[in-house]
């Protein structure tokens, strides 16, 4: 529940025509909108290449948010209202005089708003154009703090936020040279999820985990992330990123280090920020010369998903005939700590894999004396507490009864909870309230300077060493599968499987 409204505010979506704006920042804004949670005096200003003028780009914006809000049917009044506000100029993003027309146009919107509209820079576009975005903002005095306006300038930067440890401190020090660092949001829209930021709530609101939260009683934990889908015509971005950039160096770090991280002193957001960054400080890098033996790369060939026959990675449009991009990563990583020494964490995330499945499994140690191998044959499965992130989104915990009847018998049963079941609501989507929290100022679920220098310099290691061996035979595993067997050896060295459930 949000106690105050943020100042009125203008909302710049550089990359207005594109997949992220249509599928989740406008339909975002129509919500945000339905629940008066959006400044009293609230403007949207699109810019992209595409010539558009502001009608039409508001007939645009009408059909992407029909289309693809999560609350359907649409309310035309308030979707009109939203619409009302909004404008579009149509302009290359390293063009002058599109930033031109763009200071002009905040100007003569706060003159009719009757207010000064703070003003939120959003970059949605190919990572390409940030540099020249950000440049050319600078020259035309947009970034600044306005002296006569005395509001500062915000910028919301999505990811990829760099491509290796070099690029990420260059966009660093570019951002900071412009914006204060207090006005940037680097955005990691899985931080935005419900599921994620109850990671800090379920660690910290109850006394019972803290205490077993460590080497002494947990094995190893598991991260997942996998997905059915493919690359969705996303090809050409894809073939530069590949999975560890795409999502690796982000959310599966991000999810990382919210289970990992020491006990904040308080929820400000500095104090998590800097408890996060030491986790990632103290993951042990991998060195080039060590991803083989520490590192999975895949690659999808054609398959079956849900009895629908898809086409393997290098049959995607954008993508080349003998494309070396890896869609699948595992990893097992280690952090170099007191509490989770020798405790390995098994991060993998892939396209086009068998289900679609976000979790984070915390396999406990198995119980130290075996009581039952004279009736059973076995000892009892280890207990395993899983923060299901989607699409169940819950918290399950595992654990071992005696079933039912006078032979001995053991059998895995769940406690569950689940969010759907429990709060009879839909849970809100990422960017809703990611969006929100910029124009509120609250920074704390954004990834920080020091943070994302970090992840990319684990992630950067690991590249040298890919680049460094050959690579695998790609494709490597097919569509609708868990991945490459690789994978599955890499578990296995340590006598341990994936939970593919
Ligand atoms: C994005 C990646 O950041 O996250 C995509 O670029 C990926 O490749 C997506 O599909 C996954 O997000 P979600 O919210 O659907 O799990």
């Amino acid at each position: 529940m949000y106690l105050t409204k943020p100042e009125p505010s203008t909302l710049i979506i550089f990359g207005a025509t594109g997949d992220l704006a249509k599928k989740k920042l406008l339909p975002a804004l129509y919500r945000l909108l339905s629940l008066k949670l959006l400044p009293d005096v609230f403007n949207i200003i699109g810019m992209a290449t595409r010539a558009l003028s502001d009608d039409e780009y508001r007939n645009f914006a009408k059909v992407e948010i029909v289309k693809n809000s999560r609350v359907q049917p649409v309310d035309n009044a308030k979707l009109d209202k939203l619409l009302s506000r909004t404008w579009f100029i149509s302009s290359p993003f390293d063009n002058r005089a599109g930033y031109e027309k763009l200071a002009s146009r905040l100007v003569d919107i706060d003159k009719t708003s009757g207010v000064k509209c703070g003003r939120l820079f959003y970059l949605a576009t190919p990572p390409s154009f940030f540099v020249p975005i950000i440049e050319v903002l600078a020259q035309t005095g947009l970034s600044r703090k306005d002296a006569e306006q005395e509001q500062k300038a915000k910028i919301v930067i999505e990811k990829p936020f760099g491509r290796d440890k070099t690029s990420a401190t260059e966009l660093n020090k570019l951002i900071l040279k412009n914006f204060d660092e207090e006005e940037v949001y680097r955005i990691d829209h899985y931080l935005g999820k419900e599921t994620v930021q109850n990671i800090l709530y379920f660690r910290f609101a109850n006394g019972i985990y803290e205490p077993i939260w460590n080497r002494r009683y947990i094995d190893h934990v598991q991260i997942t992330a996998a997905e059915s889908i493919g690359v969705e015509g996303r090809g050409k971005y894809f073939e530069e990123a590949g999975t560890l950039r795409d999502m690796v160096q982000n959310h599966i770090l991000q999810l990382l280090s919210l289970v990992a991280m020491e006990p904040p002193i308080s929820m400000d957001a500095e104090v998590i920020r800097g408890k996060k960054y030491e986790l990632l400080k103290s993951m042990r890098p991998i060195e080039p010369h060590e991803t083989p033996l520490y590192t999975v790369r895949g690659q999808y060939g054609a398959g079956n998903i849900e009895g629908v026959n898809v086409p393997g990675y290098r049959e995607e449009e954008g993508v080349g005939k003998e494309s070396e991009t890896e869609t699948y990563v595992a990893l097992k990583a280690q952090i170099d700590n007191w509490r989770w020494a020798g405790v390995p964490f098994y991060l993998r995330t892939g396209k086009r894999m068998k289900q679609n499945l976000t979790e984070i499994a915390l396999h406990f140690k198995e119980v130290p004396h075996c009581l039952f191998t004279k009736n059973i044959a076995t000892c009892p499965e280890r207990n395993v507490l899983t923060l299901k992130i989607q699409p169940d989104e819950g918290i399950a915990f595992q654990f071992n009864v005696k079933r039912p009847g006078s032979a001995n018998y053991m059998e895995t049963v769940k406690m569950d909870f689940s969010y759907k079941d429990s709060f009879k609501t839909e849970l809100p989507e990422a960017y809703e309230r990611l969006i929100l929290d910029c124009m509120l100022g609250d920074s704390t679920l954004f990834p920080h300077k020091e943070g994302i220098e970090a992840s990319w310099e684990f992630i950067t290691k690991i590249l040298g060493g890919w680049a460094n061996q050959p690579p695998p035979r790609f494709p490597n595993y097919s569509a609708g599968t868990w991945g490459p067997q690789e994978a599955d050896a890499l578990m296995a060295q340590g006598g341990r499987v994936w939970k593919n459930q």
